[in-house]
């Protein structure tokens, strides 16, 4: 199995774990250091857009959030359509596939789709399917996307997104910044911003705490007689 974009090899050592011999290449040492931790001499400095494997050698290779990052998805997709064998798979694991629906989720898709409105830079199906599909491979659909939650508060989503996050290897510049700014204050304006909204919708987890609130609240005291 090939792991294009191996990074430290979190993935790939689950899947060793399962039975599979996994090779990895990555553009960066510093996270392939951690995966020869994990995998062993199997990993290896390369770019996705020219694979250091011979055509047709690959039956089976897999990409975990690379394609948001910033390579050239046409590139890559030469590159995976030279490689593979016939009849080879390559599942794509994208970052935003699936997008949360919780209030964070919602103002960082948002901003998102403001600073891409082309959806050039996103690595959901609807930009990629279309990009494997013109190097002859086939799309096969999508499997088992969970909706996810943000697991970290508005407040350090704001954070993040000052710091760059969302915004993978792309600068942003003029009106991008005005429009990560407004993002940020919206995320800071939201109720509770320092409270992740992991427990699903932050509508529903207040609904909650609104009702569990009443249910423990002290009954009115009765006048003493
Ligand atoms: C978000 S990390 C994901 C790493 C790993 N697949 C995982 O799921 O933990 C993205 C990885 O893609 C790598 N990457 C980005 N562009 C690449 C390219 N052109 N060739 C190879 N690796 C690349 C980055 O160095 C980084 O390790």
């Amino acid at each position: 199995m090939f792991d294009i974009g191996v990074g430290t090899g979190i993935v790939a050592a689950e899947l060793t774990a399962r039975g599979h011999v996994v090779y990895g290449i990555d553009l960066s040492s510093g996270m392939l250091a951690r995966a020869l931790d994990r995998l062993g001499p199997r990993v290896a400095v390369a770019d996705a857009c020219r694979l250091p494997v011979r055509t047709a050698s690959v039956s089976q290779a897999v990409s975990t959030w690379p394609l948001h990052t910033g390579p050239d998805r046409g590139r890559v997709f030469d590159e995976v359509a030279r490689t593979l064998r016939p009849g080879g798979r390559c599942p794509v694991i994208p970052a935003g596939g699936t997008r949360p629906t919780d209030d964070v989720g919602v103002v960082v898709g948002e901003l998102e789709d403001r600073l891409d409105p082309g959806r050039t830079r996103q690595d959901g199906p609807w930009t990629l399917a279309p990009v494997a599909e013109a190097r002859g491979l086939v799309y096969r659909g999508t499997a088992s996307e969970r909706p996810t939650t943000f697991r970290v508060s508005p407040r350090a989503t704001a954070d993040s997104l000052a710091g760059g996050l969302f915004r993978g290897a792309w600068s942003v510049t003029g009106e991008g910044i005005r429009l990560v700014d407004e993002a940020r204050e919206r995320l800071v304006s939201l109720p509770d911003p320092d409270v992740p909204p992991c427990a699903g919708d932050v509508r529903l987890r207040h609904g909650v705490r609104e009702a569990v609130k009443r249910v423990v609240q002290p009954r009115p005291r009765r006048a003493a007689a």
